[in-house]
């Protein structure tokens, strides 16, 4: 499937070859310990916790696409938690972003603090420091819910003279969006639960690398501290997954829309959205990215004129999370992301572009 286009990709990616009267994607297989040989023992399927095929199938699929081996986890913290703790170790230095997913510093300031490794916050748009004595660094781009972008490749490179180790979260972008092991880190992470899987009913993550060694750190690491996702998760998610392509199309198209009418408005500041030309962050987004995602950041101004807004709109659905199918809106600070009052992350859903932009457009008026 190399050279074929995105929507082929995913359509087939982790599909097993056709078998008459088998189903194109199998059911979920529910299984906590499976029949064992028993001469042999355990053999692929031993039990559910480190063996599962409907798990597996999935993780073939997300390797497809970001060029790796992937480990599926529960949630997406589970997954980079996991990253940090098979890594890290007492004495170790890690660089994170300082304006990056918050509940990550929030780990990285309690409990990896408390286990004896310090942490270096670094703004994802830069100046980056030297990685002298740094294990790993954690990039996340575009960073939520800022969106500001980093040079992947860059960072990789000087990370990797230092001796570093470099994960790049990718849960905004999608595999789709960017390949970060193609563009030299070594491992991703990424919650499945956002636009990956995008119909806003499971919660999933995904450690992805090319290392065998790091690869087996975190498949131990999976198995001894057990946070697997279940079989019907794994199969929603795959399921989804076949619509990925559709569904980024567009949420793209509905956010370069909305970014235009934002940014055309006096009564909104701080419009971010790295596919518009005038953006920080574009110039490195177009060349490290495949396509933009449908997120977009603004200011209303106040807490009190983000709250008429939603009220105003019929479309907008106010909630947390991002890349579903349905546009949401989340005011950042009331769940302690620091950020002004009145900023907004906007997910841009399918719904049709003219509709989302005649909403808005009337909501933000009465607002
Ligand atoms: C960039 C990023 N990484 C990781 C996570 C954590 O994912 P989950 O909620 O699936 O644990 C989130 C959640 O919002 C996120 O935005």
């Amino acid at each position: 499937m190399g050279d074929k286009g995105d929507g082929t990709l995913v359509v087939h990616a982790g599909l097993p070859e056709p078998v008459p009267g088998e189903p194109f994607l199998p059911g979920p297989v529910f299984a906590a310990p499976y029949h064992l040989d028993p001469v042999n023992g355990p053999g692929e399927n031993g039990y559910g916790r480190p063996d599962n095929p409907t798990r597996r199938a999935l993780e073939a699929a997300i390797g497809e696409l970001e060029g790796g081996q992937v480990r599926a986890f529960a949630t997406g913290q589970a997954a980079i938690t996991a990253l940090l703790l098979s890594v890290l170790r007492s004495g170790d230095t890690v660089a994170l972003p300082s304006d990056g997913y918050f509940t990550v510093r929030a780990f990285a300031e309690g409990t990896l603090r408390d286990l004896g490794v310090s942490t270096v916050l670094v703004p994802t748009a830069g100046p980056y420091p030297s990685f002298e004595g740094v294990r790993l660094v954690l990039l996340e781009t575009p960073a939520n819910p800022g969106l500001d972008v980093c040079d992947v490749r860059a960072v990789s490179a000087a990370a990797h003279a230092a001796g570093a180790l470099v994960a790049v979260d990718n849960t905004t972008a999608t595999p789709l969006g960017q390949r970060p092991l193609e563009l030299g880190a070594d491992l991703v992470v990424a919650s499945g639960t956002k636009a990956l899987t995008g119909h806003s009913d499971v919660l999933l993550g995904y450690v992805a690398t090319g290392d065998e060694d790091l690869l087996t750190r975190v498949t131990t690491w999976r198995a001894q501290t057990g946070g697997t996702p279940g079989a019907f998760d794994c199969w929603l998610a795959h399921r989804s997954l076949a619509t990925l392509d559709l569904r980024l199309a567009r949420q793209t198209a509905n956010a370069a829309a909305v970014a235009g009418l934002l940014s055309g408005r006096s009564d909104v500041t701080g419009v971010r959205w790295p596919g518009l030309s005038t953006d920080p962050a574009y110039e490195v987004a177009a060349v490290q990215m495949r396509r933009i995602p449908g997120i977009v950041s603004f200011d209303l101004g106040s807490a009190e004129r983000v709250a008429r807004f939603l009220e105003a709109s019929e479309l907008v659905f106010a909630a947390t999370s991002f890349g579903g199918l349905h546009t949401t809106a989340d005011r950042r600070a009331q769940w302690g992301d620091d950020t002004a009052p009145g900023f907004v992350r906007l997910s841009c859903g399918v719904e049709d572009t003219p509709d989302l932009v005649a909403d808005l457009s009337a909501a933000l008026d009465k607002s």
